[in-house]
């Protein structure tokens, strides 16, 4: 297992985010799939590999493949798949078959972000007591901004909480180490109509001025959530993808007994750690400041930025070194397909919340 090999279905924003850090770890990509067996042979032939697939069958099929890293739209990836019930029988199957299943929570692997979880796990701020924060962005701020995570037969029938809730929510329930036990939710479609242009639109593409239809929206621009965690734990977070000049600003705090803690991804090389009776601290990304279980996840001496290409690369590390000691009983400090199937569990509490107007219980089993 020495020399793992990676395909890549999927060749839009985050798939060449995937192939990029692949290449950084010098892990060989076999080849990749795209929507079409042109448009595979073309995006293979632009990034220099070997082989663009004709289809699923075509790429399974090649016995030199190791890992397939899935970055297509929801209806076939995230947060892994499109309901319980399908997430489910992942968890399921990768058991059976002995595959090793990851799913790309890659915030996590920002290196303050190890620094927190490091930080919270050694009781450095007591008992964690609250958490609040929010991931905002504002690519859907307008009514003629388009992309496929709009329609929920391919995104899903949540929006910014799926999309990037889920992403918030899991990077607090790993810093504290407490799941999510209940939630009160509040949803809303902020613009009720969008314009969806005739023509092809990339994720993040600026609107364009051509032909369109209108289209009544059904899924949430914006979610705020009351949470319940194991422990005690309260906290509320905030998302919206219509929020002028957030670009993707995921922003948490964690208040603890003793001390708090607060980052937020547009300046993710520093954290701000307060205090009652002393001077409060801003805590610069350097491997030599950081907690030993923490430094590996900076690469780059102090003062040398490291943003969210290279969280990708970190996360992947993980993965990798796991599939190669070859034991699949070992402990699994990486998102898992479990980690994913858990996700859609709380999603679903999160709009039975909405719809009905009360606190739901979220049972995971
Ligand atoms: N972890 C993260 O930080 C993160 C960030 C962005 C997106 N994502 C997830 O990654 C997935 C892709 O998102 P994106 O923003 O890259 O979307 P995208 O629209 O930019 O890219 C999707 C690509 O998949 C291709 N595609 C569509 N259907 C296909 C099929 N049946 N077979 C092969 N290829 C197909 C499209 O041609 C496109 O190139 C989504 O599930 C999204 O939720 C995760």
């Amino acid at each position: 297992m020495e020399n793992l090999r990676a395909a890549v279905i999927g060749l839009g924003f985050v798939g060449r985010a995937h192939l990029e850090a692949l290449r950084r770890l010098g892990i060989q990509v076999k080849g990749l799939l795209s929507s079409s067996p042109d448009r595979s042979a073309q995006a293979a032939r632009e990034l220099g590999l070997d082989r663009g697939y004709e289809s699923l069958n075509d790429l399974v099929k090649d016995p030199s493949v190791d890992v397939v890293h899935v970055c297509t739209p929801n209806h076939v990836e995230k947060p892994l798949a499109m309901d319980v019930r399908q997430s489910s029988a992942l968890v399921e199957l990768a058991q059976k078959h002995k595959r090793v299943g990851g799913v790309t929570y890659n915030l996590r692997f920002y290196p303050l972000c190890q620094e927190a979880h490091a930080m919270v796990q050694r009781g450095v701020i007591g008992e964690p007591r609250l958490v609040h924060g929010s991931f905002l962005q504002d690519w859907l701020f307008c009514p003629n901004d388009w992309n496929w995570r709009l329609e929920p037969q391919l995104g899903g029938e949540l929006r910014a909480v799926s999309d990037i809730g889920t992403h918030w929510l899991d990077l607090m329930m790993w810093i504290t180490g407490r799941k999510v036990t209940e939630v009160c939710s509040d949803l809303a479609t902020v613009i009720p109509v969008r314009q969806r242009p005739r023509g092809r639109v990339e994720t993040f593409q600026k609107q364009s001025a051509g032909a369109f239809d209108e289209v009544k929206m059904t899924t949430d621009d914006y979610a705020s959530i009351l949470l319940h965690f194991e422990g005690m734990l309260r906290g509320v977070m905030t998302v919206s993808q219509v929020s002028a000049g957030r670009r993707a600003r995921l922003w948490f705090e964690v208040d603890g007994s003793e001390a708090s803690l607060a980052w937020h991804s547009e300046s993710p090389n520093t954290m701000w750690i307060g205090h009652r009776n002393q001077p409060n601290q801003d805590m610069m990304k350097d491997p030599a400041l950081m907690s030993p279980e923490a430094r590996g996840y900076a690469v780059y001496p102090g003062g040398h930025t490291e943003g969210y290409p290279d969280t990708f690369a970190q996360l992947f590390k993980d993965f990798y070194a796991y599939i190669r000691k070859g034991d699949l009983t070992a402990r699994r400090d990486f998102p898992t397909f479990q980690t994913g199937h858990e996700e859609l569990i709380l999603c679903d509490a999160i709009s039975l919340s909405a719809r009905e107007r009360r606190w739901v219980p979220v049972n995971y089993k």
